[in-house]
C-alpha cells in the first residue's frame, strides 16, 4: 500500500508563511527558513532535553474565533496569539497556522541571558583551549552574549584533564552541561558510561564508577561536545584547527566507508572527523578507523623504486624499475605467472589490476580477506574496504579462494613471476624461502615488510590519504577518496605505477589521469555507465544491491533516505 502522504502545516516564520511538513521540530523548521537558531544541547540524531535553553524563540498559536475557528487577517492568513513566554524551539513541532519570532527584543535578550549564565563558571582560557576556533561557546558569546561581563564572584573550581577513557580528556571547568556526550552513548552506543553528578554550580560530568569512556565509538563524543570539555587525546595540543586544510574523504578500515573530513597542514594528517552521510555513517565514525593513520607515517614507509641488480636489491629511478619489472614479467608465460591483489586498492587500480592480468595472460589472481569483529553500529566485519570492487572487476568471485591454489603454485615451482600488490605472500601461506627462490617477485606496497627484501623489482606506491579514486562500500556505494596530502619520498601514485607497467608491456593506453582511467572504467562496467569520478560526488551514489554486510544503523538510514 502507498504510505499516506504527510500533512504540511502553514506555519509564520519572522512574518513569512512557510508550509512544513508535520513532525517538523520547529529549530528544523527555522533552519529550512534559512533562519539559524543557537542551540547547545540539541543534535539532530538525539533526542532533546532542552536543558541548555539556548534555542529560546517566541511563539504564537492561531487566534480561534468565537466558532472555534482560526481569525484570518487582512492577508487571509490566520491571526497570531503570541504566548507571553518565550518557548524552547528543539523540543517543540510545528502545528497549522504557528507564528514563530526568532529575532525579537525578547528573544535577543533571552540568547544575551542564557549566554551570561552559561559564561559564569566558564574559564576564559580560549588561548590555550583545544576547541578554539570551532568552539560553540567562542562563537555564539560573539553572536548572541554581551560585550562584558558583570560577574565580581570566584569561579567553581572542577577537575581538569581528567582522563575519561583511553582516548578523551576531560576539563570539567568548560563543560556547559548540555549532556550531548552522555544521549550519544546511551542512545547510539549503548553504552551508558557518562553522567551528571553533585547539583547547581558544582555539576559535573564523569564516568559512573567502575567504568571507563572506552567505547569503539568515544571520540565521537568530541566531535559532538559544543565547547572544549570534551577533547581527543591523540589530537589534543598538536594543531590549531584553523592551520587545518579539510579534504573529504572516505575511511579505509572496513567495508562501511565512512565518510570524512582529513584535517591536514604541509603533508601532515593531524585528525580524520566523520561527515555527516545519512546513506552510510550518519554523523559518526569509530575510533577504530578514525586513529588508524600511523602508518601513514611510519618509518617503514618505502620511498624509492629498488630493482635486483646481481645479488642486491638497489636504488633506481622509475623509468628502469618499471622496465625492469616489465622485463620480469614478460620473460615469463601467463600460466607461470600468479597475481596477489588488495582488495585495500581503489577501483581504478583494481582495473588496471585485471588489465595487467589480461596483458600477461594470468588466470591465477585474487585478494587476500581480511575480517574482524563487526558490531552493529558501524564496523563492518570486512575489514577491506572495497571488496566489492574487486568482486565487480573482475579480481575475484569468491575473495581469498584461490590463495591455497596459488601458494600451491609457487611451493611446486609451477608458478616463476608473482606480483603481490598491497599485500604480504607470507599472510597466504607462502614461505619466505619459497619467494626467495622465485625468478620474478614483484612487489607494489606501501611498507617494508619482511619479504620486501626477497623482492626483484620494488615499487612504493601510496596509501589512501595520498591518492584520488574510487571504493565501492560492503552496502553497493560507490564513494570517493580525495588526496589530502602529497606521497612521500619517491614514492608513485599506484594507478600510475600500473598504468606505466601496462605502457611498458604493450604500448600507448592513453591514460594522461585517474579520470581518464575512471571513463575508461565506466565505458566498460555497466555499473559505472554515466557516470564520473566528479559526478559521483561528496556522498557517493549507489551502484549495486547490498550485499547485507552494512550496518543495521546505514540499514535503516538507507530506507529513511532516498538515494540520491
Ligand atoms: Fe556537553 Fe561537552 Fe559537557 Fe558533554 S562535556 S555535557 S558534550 S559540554
Ligand atoms: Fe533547545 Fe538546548 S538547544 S534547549
Amino acid at each position: 500500500m502507498p504510505d499516506e502522504p504527510v500533512p504540511l502545516f502553514t506555519v509564520q516564520i519572522d512574518g513569512v508563511w512557510h508550509q512544513f511538513p508535520k513532525g517538523t521540530r520547529v529549530i528544523e523548521a527555522c533552519a529550512q527558513a534559512g533562519i539559524f537558531v543557537p542551540r547547545y544541547c540539541y543534535h539532530k540524531k538525539l533526542s532533546s532535553p532542552g536543558n541548555c535553553r539556548m534555542c529560546l524563540v517566541e511563539m504564537g498559536m492561531p487566534r480561534l474565533g468565537p466558532d472555534r475557528k482560526p481569525e484570518l487577517g487582512a492577508d487571509g492568513k490566520p491571526m497570531i496569539n503570541w504566548m507571553p513566554r518565550p518557548q524552547i524551539s528543539c523540543a517543540q513541532e510545528v502545528s497549522e497556522g504557528m507564528g514563530v519570532r526568532t529575532n525579537s527584543p525578547l528573544v535577543k535578550e533571552c540568547q544575551r541571558g542564557v549566554m551570561e549564565f552559561l559564561l559564569i563558571n566558564h574559564p576564559l582560557d580560549c588561548p590555550i583551549c583545544d576547541q578554539a576556533g570551532e568552539c560553540e561557546l567562542q562563537e555564539f558569546s560573539v553572536e548572541y552574549g554581551a560585550a562584558d561581563s558583570r560577574f565580581l564572584e570566584n569561579k567553581v573550581k572542577k577537575p581538569k584533564a581528567v582522563q575519561l577513557g583511553p582516548r578523551v580528556t576531560l576539563d570539567d571547568e568548560r563543560c556547559i552541561l548540555c549532556s550531548r556526550c552522555i544521549r550519544f552513548c546511551q542512545e547510539i552506543v549503548h553504552d551508558d558510561v557518562l553522567g551528571f553528578v553533585d547539583r547547581g554550580s558544582h555539576t559535573v560530568l564523569t564516568a559512573h564508577p567502575g567504568k571507563r569512556l572506552e567505547n569503539n565509538y568515544s571520540l565521537n563524543t568530541v566531535d559532538i561536545c559544543p565547547v572544549g570539555a570534551l577533547t581527543s587525546t591523540d589530537f589534543r595540543f598538536k594543531m590549531r584547527v584553523w592551520f587545518l586544510k579539510e579534504t573529504k574523504s572516505i575511511c579505509t578500515s572496513c567495508a562501511t566507508g565512512c565518510n570524512t573530513i582529513i584535517g591536514t597542514r604541509e603533508d601532515v594528517v593531524y585528525r580524520q572527523t566523520p561527515r555527516e552521510n545519512d546513506h552510510v555513517n550518519s554523523c559518526w565514525m569509530c575510533d577504530h578507523g578514525r586513529l588508524n593513520l600511523d602508518y601513514i607515517t611510519s618509518e617503514r614507509r618505502l620511498l624509492e623504486p629498488r630493482v635486483l641488480l646481481g645479488d642486491k636489491l638497489d636504488s633506481s629511478d622509475w623509468n628502469a624499475a618499471i622496465e625492469r619489472a616489465a622485463l620480469q614479467l614478460r620473460h615469463f608465460p601467463g600460466w607461470e605467472t600468479a597475481m596477489i591483489a588488495s582488495a585495500r586498492l581503489t577501483n581504478e587500480e583494481l582495473w588496471l589490476t585485471a588489465q595487467l592480468a589480461r596483458a600477461l595472460g594470468v588466470d591465477l589472481i585474487d585478494i587476500v580477506p581480511r575480517s574482524g569483529p563487526g558490531d552493529d553500529i558501524l564496523l563492518s566485519e570486512d575489514r577491506n574496504p572495497n571488496t566489492n570492487g574487486a568482486r565487480l572487476l573482475g579480481i575475484t568471485s569468491e575473495p581469498g579462494a584461490r590463495l591455497g591454489e596459488i601458494a600451491q603454485a609457487v611451493k611446486s615451482g609451477r608458478v616463476k613471476a608473482l606480483l603481490a600488490l598491497h599485500e604480504n605472500p607470507i599472510e597466504t601461506g607462502i614461505t619466505a624461502e619459497e619467494l626467495s627462490n622465485l625468478p620474478a617477485f614483484i612487489v607494489i606496497d606501501i611498507l617494508e615488510n619482511a619479504v620486501t627484501e626477497k623482492a626483484t623489482a620494488v615499487l612504493p606506491g601510496f596509501a589512501f590519504v595520498e591518492k584520488r579514486g574510487s571504493m565501492i562500500n560492503g552496502k553497493g556505494r560507490l564513494q570517493r577518496l580525495n588526496r589530502a596530502i602529497r606521497g612521500p619520498g619517491n614514492a608513485r601514485d599506484d594507478w600510475e605505477i600500473l598504468r606505466d607497467l601496462l605502457q611498458a608491456l604493450g604500448g600507448s593506453n592513453g591514460l594522461y589521469s585517474i579520470d581518464d582511467v575512471f571513463r575508461q572504467m565506466s565505458d566498460a562496467v555497466p555499473e559505472f555507465s554515466g557516470l564520473t569520478l566528479s559526478k559521483i560526488g561528496d556522498l557517493g551514489v549507489q551502484v549495486l544491491r547490498a550485499r547485507g554486510a552494512l550496518s543495521p544503523l546505514a540499514e535503516a538510514k538507507e530506507t529513511a533516505v532516498p538515494p540520491s
